[in-house]
């Protein structure tokens, strides 16, 4: 079309397919240049903003790393990310939640009651649950990788002092479909906000906080992984996570436990508990693939 205008540059853009275009992907294309097209009409986007709207991308490429994905970071403020999640959830199972920049592969594997926070002292923490299909029958042999914050707040590949595999490990669910280890209590924190996604945060008023939590990525052969996040319940930011991630499922009680009642039995401990502690329990269930 010679004379494209605001009126036709919509559909001249859905003529230019060519015929072979595999249809799921047209579909997609159609639709993002329909709303992307609609939302420059929409907010009457001036040379200025376009400019800056791409500058912030090309700094979000920029300040991205193999160990910082800005992108990513970026969909999760947004609300994209729980979006997808959201979208792609079957309400029988267990809700996913987002993955975050700080999953490691190849975590350790560790022992089912393994003391968890090795030589960090904090709050101890009992967590324990079962893997279960939509059926409510148990999943044995089911791994679980879990990950979580330090007691200063911050994931090993944040900080010198810590080893990479800090906070980082992976279970076995035994024949029961059972899981426990031993942790402390993971902290609150703020999501990398010296970033262009930190300066729009702070341009829209909007804080960096995140809910504590601990992640987990559990697997089984024959479901479909998941991945999601566990929070207290008495979590200050819960109402207010920046990246969307909270699930009325994925709030759970931390019991408070009497000084002097710990070891129990299947959890290990280095060291001795001289006060209260918490435990918690999260069962997880899984779609079939
Ligand atoms: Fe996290």
């Amino acid at each position: 079309m010679r004379s494209v205008n605001s009126d036709n540059i919509t559909e001249t853009f859905l003529s230019y397919f060519s015929e072979d275009t595999d249809p799921r992907l047209k579909e997609i294309m159609t639709s993002l240049a329909n709303h992307l097209h609609g939302f420059i009409k929409d907010a009457k986007i001036t040379h200025d903003e376009w400019q800056q709207a791409l500058a912030l991308l090309q700094w979000t490429g920029e300040i991205t790393t193999p160990e910082r994905n800005e992108f990513v970071l970026l969909s999760d403020v947004l609300g994209v990310s729980s979006l997808v999640d959201m979208l792609n959830s079957n309400p029988k199972a267990t809700s996913s939640s987002v993955l975050g920049p700080f999953h490691i592969n190849n975590s350790p594997p560790m022992k089912l009651g393994a003391d968890f926070k090795r030589h960090y002292e904090g709050e101890v923490v009992l967590v324990e649950g079962c893997i279960k299909d939509i059926d409510g029958n148990p999943i044995p042999g089911a791994s679980i990788d879990i990950w979580q914050t330090a007691p200063n707040g911050k994931y090993s590949s944040q900080d010198e002092e810590q080893d990479i595999n800090s906070f980082h490990g992976v279970f076995t669910s035994d024949e029961e479909g059972k899981y426990r280890f031993t942790t402390v209590k993971p902290c609150v924190y703020t999501v990398p906000s010296d970033g262009p996604v930190g300066k729009l945060l702070d341009a829209t008023g909007r804080h960096p906080w995140r809910p504590s939590h601990i992640h987990y990525i559990v697997s089984a052969p024959g479901f479909k992984s998941l991945v999601t996040e566990v929070f207290p319940d008495d979590d200050p930011y819960l109402d207010q996570d920046t990246v969307f991630g909270v699930r009325e499922d994925l709030v759970v009680g931390y019991e408070r436990k009497a000084a002097g009642t710990f070891p129990v039995e299947g959890f290990e401990l280095s060291g001795a508990v001289h006060e209260d502690y918490l435990r918690f329990y999260f069962d997880a269930t899984l779609n079939k693939a």
